[in-house]
C-alpha cells in the first residue's frame, strides 16, 4: 500500500525534484509564499504553493497555486493530499475558502478540483507568469485560466 506524507518542503526535497519546482522553492524563501510537499512512500512526488488571496477575489480565502505532481506518480492520489492538506492550513487559519485558477483547456486537472468540492466563480481571464528553459533563461508564458472556489464546511 502506498502511504503519502505532506509537509513543507525543505532543501534537502528538491534533488528528486524538476528543475522548476526547485526555482519554485526559491521563489518562497522571501516569506510571500509558502509551499507543500507530497512524499509518496518517503520520496517526494509533488508540490503546492500557497499564498494570499489573488486579486482580492475573496477577503477569507487562501490562494492555492502551481498544484504539481511528477509524471511518475500521478493518478495515485498525491495531488489529492496537497490540495486535502491546504484546505486543513486553511481552517486551521480560521479562514473558509480555497481559491485557485486553473488553465480551460487543463481537463484533469479542472476534474479534480471539481470532484473534491471546487465550483467554478468567475469568467476565464488571461494569466501569465515568468517561466524558465532548460538553460534557465526566462521567458513569458501565460494562458487562459477560470477561476475557482471552494467553500471549506
Ligand atoms: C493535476 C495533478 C496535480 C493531479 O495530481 P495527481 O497526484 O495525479 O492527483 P490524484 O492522484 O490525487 O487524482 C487524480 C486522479 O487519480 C484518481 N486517484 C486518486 N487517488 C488514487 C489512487 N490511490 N489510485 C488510483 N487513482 C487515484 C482520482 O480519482 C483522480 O481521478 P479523476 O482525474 O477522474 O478525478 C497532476 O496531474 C499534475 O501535476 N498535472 C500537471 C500540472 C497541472 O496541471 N497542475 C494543475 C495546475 S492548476
Amino acid at each position: 500500500m502506498s502511504e503519502i506524507e505532506v509537509r513543507p518542503i525543505t532543501e534537502s526535497d528538491l534533488a528528486s525534484l524538476d528543475k522548476r519546482v526547485a526555482r519554485r522553492f526559491l521563489g518562497t524563501l522571501d516569506g510571500q509564499h509558502e509551499m507543500l510537499v507530497g512524499l509518496l512512500n518517503g520520496v517526494p512526488a509533488g508540490s503546492v504553493l500557497i499564498g494570499g488571496p489573488k486579486r482580492d477575489r475573496f477577503p477569507d480565502a487562501l490562494y492555492l497555486f502551481a498544484l504539481d505532481v511528477d509524471t511518475r506518480y500521478q493518478n495515485l492520489g498525491v495531488g489529492t493530499a496537497l490540495i486535502a492538506a491546504v484546505e486543513k492550513k486553511t481552517r486551521r487559519r480560521g479562514l473558509s475558502r480555497v481559491n485557485l485558477e486553473v488553465g480551460e483547456t487543463n481537463g484533469d486537472a479542472r476534474r479534480l478540483y471539481e470532484r473534491l468540492g471546487y465550483v467554478l466563480c468567475g469568467e476565464a481571464e488571461w494569466d501569465s507568469w515568468t517561466a524558465h528553459r532548460e538553460d534557465g533563461t526566462e521567458f513569458e508564458e501565460g494562458e487562459m485560466c477560470v477561476p475557482m472556489v471552494k467553500e471549506l464546511e
